[in-house]
């Protein structure tokens, strides 16, 4: 069965301000993420800035509420992320290291992490967005691969399934919908890997869409390759952004379009055998990263900021009730 996920905004790590910790301090929220999924996903809360933000300290506070959460309304989890070039704490990428301490470091990490969650955290994306669009391995501006060589790939994962050999461990990244040179690049990772015994188990696309841009009609064939070399696949984090300039309200053809897309992508992972879960990046719109990240775009979610309905959530509601 599909699993169908959120990710979970707040626990102590939120975009702003102006509005309570949503997932401490909003019960109408709680609840939606209790009663509409099956599957949470930790949109800051797990990431290295987060949970490890001393070289001797963790802060497994806000994971463990999520764990505990998720436990008391029988969902999974999908941990986020192990391996990545963003949200790193200072004292790591400004920190003085050589080679074998840093790859100590990624191994404590990782073995702690994952080992606390054993049994509790049913998927991680291991390595997150290690390519840029191009295809390149990200050489330079993920600290890991620029500083101990692409092989820390592999090593992260042969660790990640050390410490949990139960957890599916996954890729993850942006613009991979589609067939192109960016999934092209993992599917030939992949392979390698594959070849080599390493414990890679799944391929997600994140699926960060814009209606700007056209649909990524071959996203059913391009998850099926993976599917067809045995992994899992999934839709991790689903949202549909548009362009909103000056404050505007998004117009009934916006709205007919963002709906299209969330479900072509909803059908695109029903179409595979073996897409695990479809997870949407939060919502009500009042919680969304997209207006932070893309000033003048917005309404990606599918519920408007007092939780009514958008026809994206109906798409969604329809297309489940088919399948
Ligand atoms: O924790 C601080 C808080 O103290 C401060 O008041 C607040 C105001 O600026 O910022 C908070 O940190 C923010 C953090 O989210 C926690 O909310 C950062 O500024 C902000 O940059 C960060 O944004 C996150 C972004 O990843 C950063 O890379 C988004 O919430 C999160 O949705 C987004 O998620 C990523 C996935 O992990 C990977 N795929 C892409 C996706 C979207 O960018």
């Amino acid at each position: 069965v599909l699993k169908i996920g959120s990710a979970v905004a707040g626990g102590g790590h939120h975009l702003s301000q102006d509005y309570p910790d949503p997932f401490t301090g909003d019960a109408a929220y709680r609840d939606l993420l209790g009663r509409e999924f099956t599957s949470l996903s930790a949109e800051n809360q797990m990431k290295w800035d987060a949970i490890h933000p001393a070289p001797d300290t963790y802060d497994f506070a806000a994971p463990d509420a999520i764990a505990a959460f998720a436990r008391a309304n029988g969902q999974d989890v999908r941990g986020h992320t192990l391996l990545w070039h963003n949200q790193n704490p200072s004292w790591l990428t400004e920190g003085d290291h050589t080679p074998d301490e840093l790859r100590a470091i990624l191994r404590d990490h990782i073995q702690t992490v994952v080992g606390r969650y054993a049994g509790t955290i049913q998927q991680w994306d291991v390595a997150n967005e290690v390519f840029d669009d191009s295809g390149n391995l990200r050489t330079q501006d993920n600290i890991w691969i620029r500083e101990l060589g692409p092989g820390i790939i592999a090593d992260a994962f042969r660790w990640a399934h050390e410490a949990d050999p139960d957890a599916l461990l996954f890729f993850n990244d942006y613009n991979v919908e589609g067939v192109n040179a960016k999934s092209d690049a993992y599917y030939a990772l992949v392979q390698d890997l594959l070849a080599d015994g390493v414990p890679v188990h799944g391929f997600a696309a994140q699926g960060h869409l814009s209606i700007r841009y056209g649909f990524p009609g071959d996203l059913a064939q391009n998850l099926q390759r993976f599917a067809d070399l045995g992994l899992a696949t999934a839709l991790t984090e689903v949202d549909v952004r548009m362009d909103l300039p000056d404050g505007a309200t998004p117009t009934e053809a916006q709205l007919t379009q963002q709906a299209d897309y969330y479900q072509r992508m909803l059908e695109g992972c029903l179409a595979v055998d073996g897409c695990d879960s479809f997870t949407v990046w939060g919502l009500p719109d009042t919680y969304s990263w997209v207006p932070h990240t893309f000033p003048g775009e917005g309404a990606a979610t599918v519920l408007w900021e007092d939780l009514t309905r958008k026809p994206a959530y109906l798409a969604l509601q329809d297309t489940l009730a088919e399948a």
